[in-house]
């Protein structure tokens, strides 16, 4: 319900992911306090948030209602666990992918919160219960893992541990909605989650692919940018088998031998390692070579690219 919506939040580390929830909750109106344990770590988080802002409105990609300085205005910094949290009724954690730091973090959150706010992680890996198992407030405990980079990127994985109360898995939720993000829920933990999981299905046979020396690098990320991603920007998998035929059914009993087939051909879990890796690496950085200015502009070509696509989706309304 709208009036259980939290109005400020917390974030919990200023590095790549907590700016960027910190700009989603401000162009949603939120009041965010964002947290680190260095004071001028988050001077020049601050300041890198003012910039990607003023950069996003002079371009017209500012999202939300509000202004670059309005929004900018929402944004509190802080040094101090206690006075981060007062007050929000969301906490967002972002700090390193490290188990240890976060169960510390969460078990100095567990002493401060009361039994309503929502202790969030934006963990890609570790799993609720090596989380949050033990915590007084686990009822209130939840993942939200974002992709990065979220401003452009909505989809987000919520992950309860299995003593998460269904209230709230709800209201994060229905708070991913109200910022504009694209929330989905998973019903248990899982390792990989959902999105990693389908990643490294893509990952791990065309890394295959390439190692047999049946396709080169470059050419294998054609299918998918090319291929496959041009209408996985749109719709899923699925949906892609119920419209490739008369419905999913009649796609099964036209292709589901075939499918098989396909899928037992498939080779081992690679080890990622080795020959293979030598030439992939090889291969890519003859493309792209691993120098940081390079691979800035690499990543500044991307955000461009995810910046259009958001821009069709929504002007073509894509559900
Ligand atoms: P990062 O290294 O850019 O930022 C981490 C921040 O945490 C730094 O500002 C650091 O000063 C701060 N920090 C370190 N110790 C702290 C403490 N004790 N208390 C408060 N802050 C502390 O890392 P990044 O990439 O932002 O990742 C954060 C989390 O988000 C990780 O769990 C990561 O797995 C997850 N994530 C990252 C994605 C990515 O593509 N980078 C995508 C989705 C999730």
């Amino acid at each position: 319900p709208a009036g259980m919506e939290p109005s400020q939040v917390a974030i919990i580390g200023s590095g790549l992911i907590g700016c960027s929830w910190a700009m989603v909750f401000a162009a949603g109106g939120f009041k965010v306090k964002l947290y680190d344990i260095a004071q001028q770590q988050l001077t020049s988080a601050l300041e890198n948030i003012r910039k990607q802002m003023k950069e996003l409105e002079e371009s017209g990609f500012l999202k939300g209602a509000l202004s670059a300085e309005q929004q900018l205005a929402l944004i509190s910094i802080c040094t101090d666990l206690r006075a981060a949290a007062e007050g929000a009724t969301f906490i967002q954690e972002c700090t390193p992918e490290n188990l240890e730091l976060k169960k510390k973090i969460f078990s100095q959150l567990d002493l401060i919160v009361d039994d309503n706010v929502i202790l969030s992680s934006s963990t890609s890996c570790l799993l609720p219960s090596k989380l949050f198992t033990g915590l007084k407030h686990v009822k209130q405990c939840i993942v939200s893992h974002p992709v990065n980079p979220p401003y452009f990127v909505p989809l987000v994985e919520i992950v309860p541990h299995p003593e998460t109360d269904p209230s709230t898995t709800e209201r994060t939720y229905a708070l991913m909605k109200t910022i504009g993000q694209s929330p989905v829920k998973l019903n248990r933990e899982i390792e990989g989650f959902v999105l990693n999981r389908l990643q490294y299905a893509v990952i791990s046979e065309a890394w295959r692919l390439v190692g047999e020396g049946l396709i080169s690098p470059t050419d294998l990320d054609l299918v998918m940018s090319d291929g496959l991603g041009m209408r996985y920007a749109f719709i899923g998998p699925l949906e892609t088998m119920h419209l490739n035929a008369e419905g999913i059914s009649n796609y099964c009993e036209r292709y589901r031998e075939g499918m098989r087939l396909v899928l037992n051909t498939f080779g081992p879990v690679p080890e990622f390692s080795g020959e293979i890796e030598q030439k992939i690496s090889q291969a890519m950085s003859e493309k792209i070579p691993v120098v940081p200015k390079v691979l800035d502009a690499r990543r500044k070509r991307r955000d461009e690219y995810l910046t259009g696509l958001a821009k069709l989706k929504k002007q073509m309304k894509s559900d």
